[in-house]
């Protein structure tokens, strides 16, 4: 049977999975790396560091599979979304790539804003204000504090698009990383020379942009020796790692929404046409899916603030959770268990690291709010849970404003793994939530847009509905639905009352030093 490659350039580490035509996983590895902040806000990666994690992560599941060179009909690339990659003439890395975490760019989002002419204008160029993550802001800080190396970049790729350039030789990218850098027509699913023009950038220096299951190339032999596999094997668009994540989740018709509670925690949505929210809350991005889009939210820190309880409150469970033999969180979630739904009025603001969707606001804070002596630990960790949960919801509340129905909701991530929390999601969306059969994310979907790429299926959509099916649902509980409505509006309120006092801290914090 054919066997199809996903390869996944995350912010950690690069996962390589094996698959079998039929959606059968063969064997998967991950090999780490390094992330660099030379400054406070900075984000960098070596990008020879991606592709030597792709190398060895290939022939770790070739071995581990056991599988013949010959069998393998396809590759499939995703990867962190938004980073830069400047080479030079000599198609060499010019400096280390700055990533979507990267926050040094507030100045030139400013001055995308200006040039565009606004940022309603903006939005009606490329779908999305300027954010400090993207790919357009890091082109301009290269221009405005590093001239020397700006004059020498002669082409910018994307994270997995550096990867995909070692792999077949071609300078390509596929429409729904595009989306991420701010210079994609996003209508058009093109760039845009409107946009690039105003910022004084030449799109010789862009990618060709294709499909998510287009074939962009080939193996070249270079790459198939260092690999062991064959000189020109196809590798195809694939996807950012959101897209490639939904893929994996099967989210490839209208009604059917996920919602991934990893470190970050990002809500997605597939649509059939393209739907901007005007005041740019959500990112309206091109799907994977050929001709279709998809509106994404990106909470910075969802099960990441659980992660910081854990790690600085959390120090009794973690012990007793070594000498159980159990897992941390499994401790930590009972206990929020013994907590009443809504905590009594505490409230927790996942701001740990700002935030990004809904108020795009680098400067927010995580606080408790609403502590009185009836407090304990119980109610500290179930108000953690709340507050990731109710930032998940702030921008499921926007896509069914701007009409892009919810029909189900697909968990995933370890938000998805604790019957506790995705019965809390349940009560806090208002919606019933269901896992499915497949677990490994972007490197799964990226490996199932290889297999309708290279013609295993009539596309991705046939794919998906061939190998993915609902293994769990969960109903939201009535009585808790109710509670949890009564206090999602305070919720909301909370973050409008203090992000004057945000602002003024940061600045503080930044005098004070
Ligand atoms: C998406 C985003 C992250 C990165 C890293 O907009 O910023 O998902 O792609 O995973």
């Amino acid at each position: 049977m054919s066997i199809y490659l996903g390869i996944d350039i995350g912010t950690s580490g690069t996962k390589t999975l094996a698959m079998r035509e039929d959606g059968e996983i063969l064997a998967t590895s991950t090999f780490e790396y390094p992330l660099d902040s030379p400054r406070p806000g900075w984000s960098e990666q070596n990008p020879a560091d991606w592709w030597d994690a792709s190398i060895k992560g290939v022939k770790a599941v070739l071995k581990a599979g056991k599988i013949k060179p010959a069998d393998v009909k396809g590759i499939g690339l995703s990867g962190q979304m938004h980073g830069s990659v400047f080479l030079d003439k000599n198609h060499e890395v010019i400096r280390p790539a700055l990533l979507w975490n990267d926050q040094r760019t507030v100045a030139e989002c400013a001055e995308i804003e200006k040039r565009a002419g606004g940022r309603k204008k903006l939005i009606g160029m490329v779908a999305n204000p300027a954010l400090t993550g993207f790919t357009a802001p890091k082109i301009l800080w290269l221009r405005n504090n590093e001239p020397k190396n700006y004059d020498k970049v002669v082409q910018v790729l994307l994270p997995k698009d550096y990867v995909r350039y070692q792999l077949t030789g071609e300078f390509a990218t596929e429409v729904s990383d595009a989306s991420g850098t701010l210079l994609l027509d996003v209508s058009k699913r093109q760039w845009s020379q409107l946009l690039l023009t105003k910022l004084e950038l030449d799109n010789a220096i862009l990618p060709k942009v294709y499909e998510s299951e287009d074939v962009t190339g080939t193996l070249t032999k270079a790459a198939a020796q260092k690999l062991g596999l064959l000189e020109g094997t196809p590798v195809v668009g694939g996807g950012g790692d959101q897209a490639a994540g939904a893929i994996g989740n099967g989210i490839v018709k209208s009604g059917v929404v996920s919602a991934t509670m990893g470190t970050s925690g990002v809500v997605f949505a597939h649509s059939d046409a393209m739907q901007v929210d005007p005041e740019g809350r959500v990112h309206t991005f091109c799907h994977a899916v050929r001709n279709q889009w998809h509106v994404m939210g990106c909470v910075l820190s969802a099960g990441g603030s659980l992660q910081w309880y854990r790690n600085h409150l959390g120090d009794a469970e973690v012990r007793q959770a070594k000498k159980d033999k159990v897992d941390p969180y499994q401790l930590i979630t009972a206990q929020a268990s013994e907590a009443a739904a809504g905590c009594e009025g505490l409230f927790f603001l996942p701001y740990l690291t700002g935030e990004r969707t809904p108020h795009a606001d680098p400067h927010a804070r995580g606080c408790w709010i609403g502590l009185s002596l009836r407090h304990g630990r119980k109610h500290l960790v179930r108000s953690v849970m709340e507050g990731a949960t109710y930032a998940m919801r702030d921008t499921l509340e926007i896509i069914q404003e701007m009409n892009i129905p919810v029909k189900q909701v697909r968990l995933s991530g370890g938000g998805a793994r604790s019957e506790f929390w995705r019965q809390m999601q349940a009560d806090i969306y208002g919606k019933k939530v269901v896992t499915i059969n497949a677990e490994e994310g972007p490197a799964y979907g990226v490996a199932l847009l290889a297999a309708a790429g290279t013609g295993a299926y009539k596309n991705v959509v046939e794919a998906c509905t061939k190998t993915i099916s609902v293994v769990t649902e969960t109903k939201p509980d009535n009585a808790t639905k109710k509670i949890y409505n009564k206090y999602y509006p305070h919720y909301g309120h909370l973050y409008q009352s203090l992000k004057g006092d945000f602002a003024a801290i940061a600045k503080t914090v930044e005098e004070v030093g």
